[in-house]
């Protein structure tokens, strides 16, 4: 059973949270790409779509599924999205695909929030990848600074430029041994839009695909 075929078994086990007339909100990566794939013959049980990137968007539209944008939308019911790191207390790190920061405000907006991983993503501790961070872009001096008294490496995401048109600081060796903490902490620097760590507005629900079936976690 290959990471892929796990990947896919979560995503495919996701569609079952998805009730009729819902506004669904779709995150964004390679997990998701397998829910995408997975939901036209679900599409018209949904009242709205919303997605977390260009990227999920063009993927979406190009099956036939209409997005909405978030701005006309009052409330989101379910959102799925994965993460490249989760815990048993669903405290996720994210924001490999460079996606976070419209991820965070979907996931905030979320009646209720599916992440959707590979067992590989199932760790005890956050931080073994490195944290993204997204930062407006005259700031990445003075936060890279920031992020080395906080004891990280930070390296610049070279070459990519979010959808907000900031950029990436991939922050190494960080130990999250508590992630609700660094997430306020990080949140009061300023010129940081948005930390990779999802642990104030966590998931409700970890689908995890592994090599047996799946497996899930919830509050
Ligand atoms: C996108 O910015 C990320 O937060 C993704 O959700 C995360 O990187 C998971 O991606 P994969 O499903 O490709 O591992």
């Amino acid at each position: 059973m290959t990471q892929d075929e796990q990947k896919r078994r979560a995503a495919i086990a996701a569609l079952d949270y998805i009730e009729d007339g819902i506004t669904l909100g779709v995150g964004t990566g390679s997990t998701v790409d397998f829910f995408i794939d997975a939901l036209p013959r679900l599409a018209h049980r949904l009242a709205a779509v919303v997605s977390s990137s260009e990227r999920s968007t063009a993927k979406l539209e190009s099956l036939g599924i209409e997005v909405k944008s978030f701005a006309e939308i009052d409330r989101i019911d379910l959102y799925v999205d994965g993460a490249d790191e989760a815990t048993k207390h669903l405290h996720l790190l994210k924001g490999g695909g460079g996606a976070l920061t419209r991820e965070k405000v979907l996931a905030g907006a979320a009646r209720r929030f599916v992440c959707i991983v590979d067992a590989s993503k199932v760790v005890g501790t956050l931080g073994r990848f490195p944290l993204p961070i997204e930062v407006v872009p005259m700031a990445r001096s003075f936060v890279a600074r920031q992020m080395i008294k906080a004891g990280g490496e930070p390296v610049w995401r070279k070459d990519f430029v979010t959808d907000n048109g900031n950029i990436i600081l991939d922050v190494h060796n960080l130990k999250i041994a508590n992630p609700l903490e660094l997430e306020t902490r990080f949140n009061q620097i300023p010129g940081i839009v948005t930390v990779g760590i999802f642990a104030h507005r966590g998931a409700d629900v970890l689908v995890i695909g592994e090599k047996d079936g799946v497996r899930t976690l919830g509050r």
